[in-house]
């Protein structure tokens, strides 16, 4: 199925090199044409000879000696390329794209091509976690690099965690993606709202939840790459606003109905994943409230605006999703809320299972639709859990056009 494309595969100098020979089999058996490009320390884990052997293409590794004699190997391979793949990429070469050196063959192509550019991270934990990395991580994907997050598991050192290269197959599917882009969502607009609002008590304190706004990014994201115009409305998160999104950042619950409302004409679906306050204080100080003695404090609260059962009640041919984080009863109580806010699908989360819901990187859900489908979903990352969640919208969006 990937015949007539052609990848530039990246591999640099990480414990995880070898299992780039795997990644270019699986390219290849897809029908890939695959050249590699190792950095020297690459070269180190893993000899050329084994890619070489594998692709049937010669390995390019020196920026002043490419295997054609007076060739220019960052510019041909950057031009041929329809997807640059750096798997497995080092804390060092994904510092190096942050920063935009090219001081390596492997640098200098992924700066001058324009093919999209696909990352698998592998290292260490704390090599991963380490802020420079996850900055360098972050203003990448702000770029629009696309970065396949690694798994937990087996470490080198007989260390277990986090920062294990994800499996060769997600990263050949994620690949295989990219070089066939489905477009099932162009032309469609959609809203999404993301991340959690913060309730002021006091201008310095507030009421706010654990969400991260990773889910209502990661929908951003893909729904942009399936070629939809997106709105993301979101409250405080400390994520990198994806390059091409259309972002409105607010605050509290009222701040964004607000948005929602003026962005809700102009959207064909409402996707709503922020875990926007149920309540907020009743009577928010202008001033820093002083603790005033040992007493405790009771502090009234009001309910905030009921912002998807207001989309629900006008909602037109639009078509709405929403989000329900349960602790217990999921089935029943995701059922209700699809009824009660007049929903057309609700992803459901059981915030209790490890790995799933607030903060995480992962997710299970389940979705429910009005015609009474169940639809599960086992634990993936949020980005795949985005695309199933997707799958749904855009034949939601189908149907109802195929109805009207
Ligand atoms: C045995 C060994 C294993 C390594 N494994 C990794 C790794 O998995 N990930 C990583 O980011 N760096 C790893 N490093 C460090 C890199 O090799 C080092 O940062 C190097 O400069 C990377 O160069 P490159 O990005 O040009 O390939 C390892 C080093 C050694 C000696």
């Amino acid at each position: 199925m990937l015949k007539g494309k052609a990848v530039v595969l990246g591999v640099t100098g990480g414990i995880a090199a070898y299992k780039a020979a795997e990644i270019l089999r699986g390219l290849k058996k897809n029908g890939a044409d695959v050249a590699v490009v190792m950095t020297a320390n690459a070269g180190r884990f893993v000899a050329p000879l084994t890619f070489e052997a594998l692709s049937g293409r010669p390995v390019s590794v020196d920026l002043f000696d490419p295997p054609a004699p007076g060739g220019m190997e960052h510019l041909t391979l950057a031009k041929w390329a329809d997807l640059v793949l750096i798997a497995p990429a080092t804390a060092n070469t994904i510092a190096k794209l942050a920063a935009g050196l090219a001081d390596d063959l492997m640098s200098t192509l992924a700066l001058a091509t324009t093919a999209p550019l696909l990352i698998a991270p592998a290292m260490n934990t704390r090599m991963i976690r380490h802020p420079a990395t996850e900055a360098n991580l972050a203003a990448l994907a702000g770029r629009g690099v696309h970065i396949i997050k690694p798994e937990t598991g087996a470490l080198a050192e007989e260390e277990e965690g986090y920062g294990r290269l994800a499996s060769t197959e997600s990263i050949v599917r994620r690949a295989s993606e990219l070089l066939l882009p489905r477009h099932d969502l162009a032309g469609r607009r959609l809203l999404v709202t993301a991340g959690p609002t913060r309730e002021a008590l006091d201008p310095v304190r507030y009421i706010s939840n654990r969400s991260s706004g990773k889910m209502g990014f990661a929908i951003a994201v893909r729904a942009l790459s399936r070629g939809a115009a997106v709105t993301l409305v979101h409250g405080p998160v400390s994520l990198e606003i994806p390059a091409g999104v259309h972002a409105v950042a607010v605050l509290s619950a009222g701040e964004m109905q607000a948005a929602v409302k003026e962005h809700l004409e102009a959207s064909d679906a409402v996707i709503m994943t922020a875990a926007v306050a149920d309540f907020r204080p009743a009577d928010p100080r202008p001033g820093k409230i002083k603790k005033g003695g040992t007493d405790g404090m009771v502090l009234e609260m009001e309910a905030t605006p009921d912002i998807l059962g207001g989309i629900g009640r006008n909602k037109g041919r639009r078509i709405v999703v929403g989000f329900a984080a349960e602790t217990s009863d999921l089935e029943k109580n995701a059922r209700k809320k699809l009824a009660e806010k007049n929903l057309d699908l609700i992803v459901a989360n059981d915030v209790t299972v490890p790995g799933a819901g607030f903060e995480s990187d992962t997710n299970q859900v389940e979705m429910f639709t009005r015609t009474g489908r169940r639809i599960p979903v086992p634990l993936l990352p949020k980005e795949e859990v985005a695309e199933r969640i997707l799958d749904q919208v855009a034949s939601l969006l189908e149907q109802a056009e195929e109805g009207a």
